[in-house]
């Protein structure tokens, strides 16, 4: 469980409050999208989860342990528990692909027989086994982005930290890695992304916090708040826009997950067709 209490930010020289009396919980194994314009705050938010930051004021409890509290030597062993990733993918340019995985692993020290094991399952959940031998300047961005959510995935992440994961990627792309942070959030992960694509956000019926000048406007279920609001003025345009997102954004999702539904199916006719062949191959012999 991630606890913010009366949480404000206010950076060394900056004039304004970058986070202002933040209350919140995120339980373990919710799934939490962070949406607002640039400067809301939504970076912040995160950096203090991962104790990049502290609060000018508040108090940050995760799980067990108070964030204000935290000894420097035992930071790093905290931010083990954490599965990071970021816009811009920060992957190692001149290590490979299963390299820029296992150095998260080495990194902490485990041993290179786990990371043999490890290595390759990640990657095959992320679909990039053929990748492996590959540098990130041989990949897609989408496929970059899979490689970071690999690493992140590599230590057995209890809470994904996803800064902006969609935001050098294109729509389909964007909503694959959305779907991948969904399955794993299925199997027990904890996941906080943040994003500005609310068409995205529209898509998966998860809790939506709105940052907005440094407050939460708004913090609830996506679908449930849009019908709550739908006939009320919104508090602002900006959070306005993520609660009723352009209709042809959403099209291009809703069209690329018709795609995905019609490609499973031609492989299961391709799958049966495959079968009658051999049935009947076996007949004539
Ligand atoms: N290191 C910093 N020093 C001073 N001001 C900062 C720093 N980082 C962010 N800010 C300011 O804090 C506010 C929130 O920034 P940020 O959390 O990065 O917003 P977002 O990620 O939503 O774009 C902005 O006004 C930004 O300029
Ligand atoms: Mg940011």
């Amino acid at each position: 469980m991630i606890e913010f209490k009366n949480v404000s930010k206010k950076y060394d020289g900056a004039p304004v409050h970058a986070l202002k009396d933040i209350n919140l919980t995120i339980d373990k194994g919710e799934f939490v999208f962070v949406v607002g314009s640039s400067g809301a705050g939504k970076s912040t938010f995160l950096k203090l989860m991962m104790r990049e930051e502290v609060p000018s004021t508040g108090s940050i409890v995760v799980d067990d342990i108070d964030l204000t509290k935290i000894k420097k030597r035992d930071i790093p062993k905290f931010r083990r528990r954490l599965g990071i990733v970021f816009q811009d993918f920060r992957l190692i340019p001149n290590m490979t692909v299963f390299d820029n995985v296992a150095f998260a692993m080495r990194v902490i020290g485990t041993k290179e027989k786990k990371i043999r094991r490890r290595v390759p399952y990640v990657l095959s959940l992320m679909g990039l086994n053929e990748k492996a031998r590959n540098y990130p300047k041989e990949l897609s961005g989408g496929e970059q982005q899979r490689v970071a959510l690999a690493r992140a995935l590599a230590n057995n992440a209890e809470i994904i930290i996803a800064d902006e994961p969609t935001g050098n990627v294109d729509p389909q792309m964007s909503y694959e890695i959305v779907d991948l942070l969904m399955r794993l959030n299925e199997a027990g992960t904890t996941v906080i992304m943040v994003t500005h694509e609310h068409s995205l956000v529209r898509c998966f019926d998860k809790r939506v916090i709105i940052l907005d000048k440094g407050s939460v406007v708004s913090d609830g279920g996506a679908l449930i708040r849009e019908a709550a609001t739908s006939h009320i003025n919104p508090a602002s345009e900006i959070s306005n826009e993520y609660i009723v997102p352009p209709e042809e954004d959403y099209s291009a999702y809703a069209e690329y997950e018709q795609e995905l539904q019609q490609e499973a199916e031609t492989v299961e006719v391709a799958v049966n067709v495959e079968d009658d062949i051999i049935m009947s191959e076996g007949g004539v012999n």
